[in-house]
């Protein structure tokens, strides 16, 4: 199967571990072993296979997550990266119609295409606060429409559709008959009411949900997430899933179920970082007029548009080169004339000392 680059994987590969001080990350500082609350059974755990779909244990975990699932309607996989891609995998077909909405995760639209599917962008604008005008959504979806992409709060914007608005949507993909995979690894990092937003999967029943370990509960390096979505598709998924997958790893699904069990002292923890990272941005915004951008709704980054003639790859290749801070190029996004800012990193305002240094 022949698929596009994958820009922003490509770019950070090659620029990010380099930086001296690093924006460009999505994750909230990763936590280690030792602040997990684990006990000696650890030393017990079995390094088979385990269950294959993941364990009753972390399923339940999981499942607690929301309010209308049961462990039949989830299934664990290798991070939300594996759960979108199982999910394309299984639902489309050569020649289906797919409407992404952009910016987002390229998986949401380069797999799609990549599988010969007819995939349609519909870009949000500044000018909404980054979320969709219904009424041209409703116009881009069409009888043909199979699926609809959303990921909400949104990497990179940090818009979080309210849950009224994400009702609507169910609506319109209701009367289109059309799938919703709703990419939610950042779930749970609302910055104003709940912090969980209402799930897809548990409004919808052609509603599917990703989420994952790797943002919400800062432990990207467990490799493991999850969908929660209506029984046949999950039989399906794990048909596909036996191809890919056979299971995650048995210590990556403890520390997960821990994690899970114990995740109000990371809510905690994760939601102080925000705080702070958003009003260090702000006062830094405030004396730095060339930059701006739509302060986060949640998430754990943010959009910002820059006021010089340059391209974005230039941009942040010559502030890099010069100031040690590495910035992701609004380019690798399809969003050319802005740069990714992850505000949660360690050292923001040190960082953003230096960007206004160069
Ligand atoms: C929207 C979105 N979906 C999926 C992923 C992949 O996450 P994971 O580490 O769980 O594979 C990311 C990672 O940045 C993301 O931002």
């Amino acid at each position: 199967m022949r698929i596009a680059d994958f820009k922003i994987e490509e770019w950070m590969n090659k620029y990010s571990e380099a930086a001296e001080f690093d924006l460009t990350t999505t994750c909230i500082s990763p936590l280690s072993i030792n602040e997990l609350p684990f006990s000696k059974e650890i030393f017990d755990v079995k390094l088979g296979y385990g269950d294959i779909e993941g364990s009753l244990r972390l399923k339940t975990a999981i499942k607690s997550l929301y309010c209308n699932q049961d462990v039949e309607n989830i299934t664990v996989t290798h991070g939300a990266i594996g759960a979108n891609q199982l999910v394309f995998l299984s639902l489309l077909e050569k020649g289906d119609e797919v409407v992404s909405i952009v910016p987002t995760y390229q998986q949401h639209y380069s797999i799609p295409e990549a599988l010969g599917c007819n995939v349609k962008l519909y870009f949000l604008e500044e000018k909404n606060n980054w979320l969709p005008d219904l009424e041209k959504l409703e116009q881009i979806l069409t009888s043909k429409t199979k699926l609809l992409c959303i990921n909400s709060p949104n990497n990179p914007t940090g818009s979080v559709i309210p849950d009224n608005m994400l009702d609507e949507i169910v609506k319109i993909a209701q009367r289109k008959n059309v799938w919703i995979l709703s990419d939610e690894v950042y779930r749970g990092l609302n910055l104003t009411g709940n912090p969980y937003s209402k799930s897809v999967a548990d409004i919808y029943e052609k509603g599917i949900s990703v989420g994952s370990m790797s943002k919400t509960y800062s432990l990207p390096g467990l490799r493991v997430g999850w969908i929660a979505g209506r029984l046949d598709l999950i039989n399906e998924i794990n048909h596909q899933r036996q191809y890919n997958t056979i299971s995650v790893s048995a210590l990556d699904d403890y520390f997960a179920a821990i994690a899970l069990e114990n995740r109000d002292f990371i809510a905690a923890r994760n939601f102080e970082i925000m705080q702070k990272g958003v009003c260090i941005l702000k006062e830094w915004l405030k004396q730095n007029p060339r930059f701006s951008c739509v302060l986060p709704s949640g998430g754990t980054t943010v959009l910002l548009k820059y006021n010089y003639d340059m391209p974005s790859r230039e941009f942040c290749r010559n502030l890099q080169k010069r100031s040690g801070v590495a910035l992701l190029p609004g380019e690798t996004m399809e969003m050319e004339g802005y740069v990714r800012l992850g505000y949660c990193a360690d050292n923001l305002k040190q960082a953003l000392e230096k960007i206004s240094e160069y």
